[in-house]
């Protein structure tokens, strides 16, 4: 089988604050240092979402790219674009968004919505020098 990975990448904006409400305002600010400021701070976001396919005889696609950008922009990209990631995207609620808890939110977002697609990674860039990969459970 000739499997083949495909990936669509798309940008959004979006603010955050890292907070954990069980620490002290001390060790928040110990920890997360400037991402603790009080009214938050943005990022312009670099998503690149993987699946995993074998190509099909009849159309020579393993994924359709038509498909995969419908689901990226309307369960993920819609809802987070030009958003305070704190308060409000459902999703996300009651999670410190970090990168590593992004990526692992949008993982149960997409896979729940039965795809054609096989998730791979999602891997998201929150600065030019910053990026985490997610690969779903161990
Ligand atoms: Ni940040």
């Amino acid at each position: 089988m000739a499997k083949m990975y495909l990936t669509r990448r798309e940008v959004f904006s979006a603010s955050h604050r890292l907070w954990n409400q069980e620490l002290s305002d001390e060790q928040n600010f110990e920890l997360y240092d400037k991402c603790a400021n009080p009214n938050g701070h943005g990022h312009n976001f670099i998503l690149e979402i993987t699946v995993a396919g074998n190509v099909k005889g009849e159309s020579g696609f393993a994924v359709d790219f038509k498909k995969l950008k419908h689901l990226v922009r309307t369960e993920i990209i819609e809802k987070v674009d030009h958003k305070h990631l704190n308060y409000d995207v459902d999703f996300l609620k009651g999670t410190i968004p970090t990168a590593e808890n992004i990526v692992r939110a949008f993982w149960h977002v997409l896979e729940s919505k039965n795809s054609e697609a096989k998730l791979y990674s999602i891997r998201l860039h929150e600065t030019e020098n910053n990026m985490v990969e997610y690969r779903g459970e161990e």
